[in-house]
């Protein structure tokens, strides 16, 4: 049965009109008119010099929607320039949110005017963070509705958890068919709770820790997801005024307060408090791996050494160098002409494991590392769609049950090859740097996901690669 409340005409009207775009967009595609730009890389060029990571994309897709529950504007720097993050600055919009953007990175935010609380269906459809939309709308107006989101194709990809956690907070779900698109939730009130993850879920303890920021009472998450961009919403919350304790191991302990206003005083409007993302753990794991396949030597700043060390730990088990330049927040890979790489296995975990949002890169990696790799993916059922594209380029790759054996030593020749999903599309560009000949990319849109202007970036270490 499915029950609606909340829902007014107008939200409907606006629902069917998203939809009537969605399904333009699907016809435009069916008469192939799809799109048509691509990543274009004469690949075999070592890669060399200094290339800058920018601020990290999981967590920007976090801290924007936080805004909303802020009772002062912020600034918020280090945002990447990519189209998650437009999309979020959009929804923002949306909803009512003042937003200026100050230089190619900042955004100043306030939220005082929202009272919508409803995400449109097309945008929650176009990015898996829309959910997070859930969490802050919630904790602002103890009431939210969104479209399930979307985001790349990586198999099922349930929130049971996050929905879990809302009710354990007082919400209720108030469309309660199984096969609706659309989640809705209001909370008369919303108070702590005791909140025990039964997967390590980074969505959901994101999710919980907006919920819960502002719920009056004591909230504990268990199982908590402990990734560098959960740290990073919980310091960008306590700068602003929450109380959140633990965030970084596996319990979270949040107070809830009544404001988050940093130390401005009731009623202000024009302090504006500055936050930094932190750096993108992923495009720099990205960058590593394409100076270490290209026999580069480079060096990637702008990063924090230790979240990569399950990164850095793998390269050196193949025979790369790396070196962590702890005070200059730098690390230095490089592999020379001769030196011998050889094959490793690993093993998708949460953090601090290696990071399944860094296996395709690896395996791409792989296939020039003398000897038998094995890939173990353990968080994503559906991963391994790459692996097609690899082959197109000479990659030798069997799929197994939950993983891939890569049979490496051989080199890559250049391909028209398809970004399948945001990482695949990562890594089908170092395939594309490592290979002799001409590279084509196309759906490079998932890679424009994540990566901010990655073509010019990797042009400035060297890169022979265009956008066409
Ligand atoms: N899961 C559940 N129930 C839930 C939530 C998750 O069973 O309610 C399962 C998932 O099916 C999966 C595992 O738990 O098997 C972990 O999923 P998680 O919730 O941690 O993933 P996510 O929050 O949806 C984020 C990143 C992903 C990254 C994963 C794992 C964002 C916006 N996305 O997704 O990033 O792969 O964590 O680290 O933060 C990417 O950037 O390319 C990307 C896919």
């Amino acid at each position: 049965m499915i029950a609606v409340r909340f829902a007014d005409k107008k939200k409907n009207t606006e629902q069917d009109s998203d939809w009537n775009q969605m399904r333009n967009i699907s016809r435009a595609q069916i008469r192939g008119e799809k799109n048509v730009e691509k990543f274009v890389i004469n690949g075999g060029h070592p890669l060399k010099g200094e290339i800058l990571v920018s601020g990290a994309k999981n967590s920007a897709v976090a801290i924007l929607p936080a805004a909303l529950l802020l009772d002062v504007p912020c600034m918020i720097e280090n945002v990447p320039d990519i189209s998650d993050v437009k999309i979020c600055l959009k929804v923002l919009k949306g909803l009512g949110a003042e937003v200026k953007a100050l230089g190619n990175d900042t955004y100043w935010i306030s939220c005082r005017n929202v009272t919508d609380y409803y995400v449109p269906y097309k945008e929650a459809k176009k990015m898996r963070a829309s959910y997070y939309f859930l969490g802050a709308l919630l904790g602002r107006c103890h009431n939210a509705r969104a479209a399930m989101p979307g985001g790349c194709p990586l198999g099922a990809r349930p929130i049971d958890q996050h929905l879990k956690a809302f009710e354990i907070l007082g919400a209720k779900q108030l469309i309660e068919d199984q096969q609706s698109d659309i989640v809705e939730l209001h909370a008369d009130r919303l108070h702590g709770g005791r909140i025990s993850m039964d997967v390590v879920s980074v969505g959901a303890t994101m999710n919980a820790i907006l919920a819960a920021v502002k719920a009056p009472g004591i909230t504990i998450i268990e199982n908590a997801a402990k990734e560098p961009h959960i740290v990073d919403l919980a310091n960008f919350l306590n700068y602003m005024g929450a109380h959140i304790k633990g965030a970084g191991t596996d319990v979270i302990k949040i107070q809830g307060v009544e404001k988050l206003m940093g130390n401005a005083g009731e009623g202000s409007q024009d302090v504006a408090y500055r936050y930094a993302v932190v750096p993108d753990q992923i495009e720099a794991g990205t960058f590593m791996i394409a100076a270490a396949a290209t026999r580069g030597d480079v060096l990637i700043k702008g990063v924090i050494p230790k979240h990569l060390e399950a990164i850095s730990a793998k390269l050196r088990d193949c025979g790369v160098t790396v070196e962590e330049l702890d005070d200059e927040e730098a690390v230095r890979v490089c592999a020379s002409a001769d030196s011998k790489l050889t094959a490793t296995n690993i093993k998708t975990e949460p953090y601090p494991g290696y990071p399944t949002d860094m296996q395709p890169q690896m395996a791409t990696f792989l296939t020039i590392a003398e000897g038998e790799s094995s890939i173990i993916e353990n968080v994503w059922e559906d991963r391994f769609r790459y692996v097609n594209e690899l082959r197109k380029m000479g990659a030798e790759i069997d799929i197994t049950q939950n993983g891939a054996i890569v049979r490496g030593g051989s080199g890559l020749s250049g391909a028209s090859v398809n970004a399948c999903d945001l990482r695949a599309g990562a890594a089908m560009i170092i395939a594309g740097l490592m290979a002799d000949g001409c590279t084509e990319i196309t759906e490079i849109q998932h890679i424009e996901r994540g990566y901010a202007d990655i073509a010019a970036k990797l042009r400035g270490i060297g890169a022979d690669m265009k956008k066409v």
